[in-house]
């Protein structure tokens, strides 16, 4: 959910409105892949690089978060949607970890969309956190392979990602389910996240849908 900050800077607003308004962007846009058959979506709020942010946008992004829970998570679950957090919780502030909490449990049995929410969230560090877990467990080295690593991430059961979506532009991963997109198809679109529509979206699986995948298969 990438260009916030930009949106806000061309309207001579703060930042903080810019994240503001990226975040009336999400009940459309989980409609729109509801309708479309999407089964699972991930949203990248917070990296784990975005604590480098100077205190007053971290702190605004930490309300913010509180805020959108406690708006959006009883919407969510009556529109049937399983809320899940991906990333390192124990630096979150408390109030934020007890949200996330709730939200899990309130919405633990829908199962028409299933929504992560990359929070406080690395790659990298997913795939630190694994290998440190299987450690902890006392696997033998003979008893990693791919499908054993990949039972050790944050959701073990999310689907392998088909289509990564980023906006603003740019063209790189930043850090962003690293394991998981190993095969994933790419759109990159210039619009900000705050002006991301769900017709955008469909044109998004529609250019996804017309992809041939080979996956490496030739
Ligand atoms: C992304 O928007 C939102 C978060 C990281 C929470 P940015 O804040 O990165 O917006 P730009 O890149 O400055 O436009
Ligand atoms: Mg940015």
């Amino acid at each position: 959910m990438d260009g916030n900050g930009r949106w806000a800077k061309a309207r001579w607003l703060p930042r903080a409105a810019g994240h503001r308004a990226g975040v009336s962007v999400l009940t459309p846009l989980l409609e729109a892949a509801g309708e479309a058959g999407v089964e699972a979506l991930t949203l990248y709020a917070f990296s784990t690089e975005n604590w480098g942010r100077p205190e007053t946008e971290v702190d605004s992004l930490m309300t913010l978060f509180l805020e959108t829970a406690k708006g959006k998570v009883p919407e969510l679950n009556e529109r049937g949607a399983r809320l899940r957090f991906l990333g390192r919780r124990g630096h979150l502030p408390e109030a934020v970890r007890t949200a996330m909490g709730e939200a899990e449990e309130l919405t633990r049995e829908n199962d028409r969309l299933h929504v992560y929410i990359a929070l406080n969230y690395g790659g990298r560090a997913e795939i630190v956190d694994a290998a440190r877990r299987m450690m902890e467990d006392g696997l033998s080295p003979e008893e990693v392979d791919e499908a054993t690593f990949a039972s050790y991430l944050y959701a073990p059961e999310v689907p392998e990602v088909d289509l990564v979506i980023r906006t603003s532009g740019e063209l790189r991963i930043s850090n962003f389910l690293l394991w998981q997109i190993a095969y994933a198809e790419f759109y990159v679109t210039e619009t900000l996240w705050p002006d991301f529509s769900p017709e955008e979206f469909r044109r998004a699986i529609d250019s996804y849908a017309a992809r041939s995948r080979r996956r490496g298969g030739g």
